[in-house]
């Protein structure tokens, strides 16, 4: 039996990751910055945020007034269906209120609802929470969650990592508004790939500086050096990003680029400065562009980046033609690379991209392939 509750704890996804309050506040700010009104008169739903943890309810909780929300639903997951469970006691906020079930609250989902002023204090903030068990245990996928999803205007949280794909599907079949956190991986999965790529959804404004800082309880992983720091409970993710579908400033400021003779003779990068030409992919016409800061400006043709390019990436300069991974590689048209190149670099893939360098086939990172913008 121990030996079968250690297995489940290694092998079961983390998804306990508390976003901080500031790097909440930052990011709806810059919706706000781009129309002050954006949140006015809407029905926001938090799907994986109990309030007794989650900054997200307490942020659109004091600011129900201020963003001029019609109605804010926040759902919480039962402990007993989490994958990785941790110790768990109801605090007081539950155990003082007198439809407390100490059985509900362990398999149960909340829900918590702020609509209106219940404590007469002519105000409408975190005081007026009113919370009742859910019938299920808060599942975002079951009908229950659903309705809740059908009612709102919007959808804000930071979803279970693992289950990021199906989060966002689920958002998709909704085709509701909506702010997430994700891991920026996400946007090579065939899944989201093609959501970016016909801009139904973009990179949000961002974490300060790229850091993200989670609170994690108990932490059962051993993470790297300096991801987690045991005197504050946070790990510090560089690959985490906001996800969303709704306008703000940044995404809209193009990019302020060199031409191509400028790049060679002014680039930071070493691969770029004193070069005369850039390098030309060998199985699809397009040239390699390993920063984002390295695009010339004067280029009209296809240019393959990193996915890092997406947090610059500003539609009105810029179109996606794809991404050069598996089956979406294939579709763009990459030729299929010799076999003997193979023998050479066995980890090239057919619906990568490569170049040859002093006979030697090089395949870059997962690249994204975009060309400018014709006016
Ligand atoms: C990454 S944490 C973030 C929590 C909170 N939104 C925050 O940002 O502080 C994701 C939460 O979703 C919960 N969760 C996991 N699977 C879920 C599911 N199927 N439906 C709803 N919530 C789920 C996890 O237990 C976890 O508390």
């Amino acid at each position: 039996m121990a030996n079968t509750n250690l297995a489940n704890a290694k092998t079961a996804k983390n998804d306990e990751f508390y976003t901080q309050y500031p790097d909440i506040q930052k990011e709806i700010n810059a919706y706000l910055d781009y129309d002050p009104n954006v949140f006015r008169g809407k029905t926001v739903l938090l799907p994986c945020d109990d309030p007794e943890w989650s900054n997200f309810t307490k942020f659109f909780a004091q600011n129900f007034e201020l963003l001029g929300l019609k109605k804010l639903i926040s759902t919480s997951y039962a402990p007993e269906s989490k994958k990785y469970k941790l110790p768990y006691q109801p605090t007081l906020f539950e155990t003082e209120q007198p439809h407390f079930d100490a059985d509900k609250s362990k398999t149960h989902g909340k829900i918590f609802v702020l609509e209106r002023d219940v404590t007469g204090d002519n105000r409408i903030n975190i005081e007026d929470l009113q919370w009742q068990y859910l019938e299920g245990d808060g599942d975002f996928r079951s009908k229950e969650i659903r309705q809740l999803r059908d009612e709102a205007d919007i959808i804000v949280t930071n979803p279970p990592f693992s289950l990021f794909r199906e989060f966002v599907l689920w958002l998709m079949e909704a085709q509701k508004q909506f702010i997430i956190i994700g891991n920026m991986n996400a946007v090579t999965y065939k899944e989201i790939f093609p959501l970016i790529k016909e801009n139904k959804m973009w990179l949000g404004n961002g974490f300060q500086n790229g850091n993200a800082y989670f609170r994690v309880d108990a932490p059962r992983e051993s993470y790297a050096d300096g991801v987690y720091d045991e005197n504050t409970s946070l790990v510090k993710f560089r690959n985490c990003c906001w996800f969303t579908n709704i306008d703000h400033g940044r995404r809209h400021q193009p990019l302020r680029l060199m031409t191509m003779a400028e790049n060679f003779k002014h680039s930071k990068h070493k691969e770029i400065r004193g070069r005369e030409d850039y390098i030309h992919y060998d199985n699809y016409d397009a040239i390699e562009i390993p920063y984002t800061d390295a695009i010339p400006s004067d280029y009209e043709g296809a240019m393959g980046l990193p996915k890092s390019f997406l947090d610059k990436y500003c539609p009105e300069q810029f179109e996606i033609i794809g991404i050069a991974e598996g089956d979406s590689g294939k579709e763009l048209g990459l030729k299929p690379f010799p076999p003997e190149l193979k023998k050479l670099n066995p980890s090239l893939r057919q619906g990568q991209l490569y170049y040859m360098e002093d006979g030697y086939p090089v395949k870059p990172y997962a690249r994204i392939l975009i060309r400018k913008k014709q006016s």
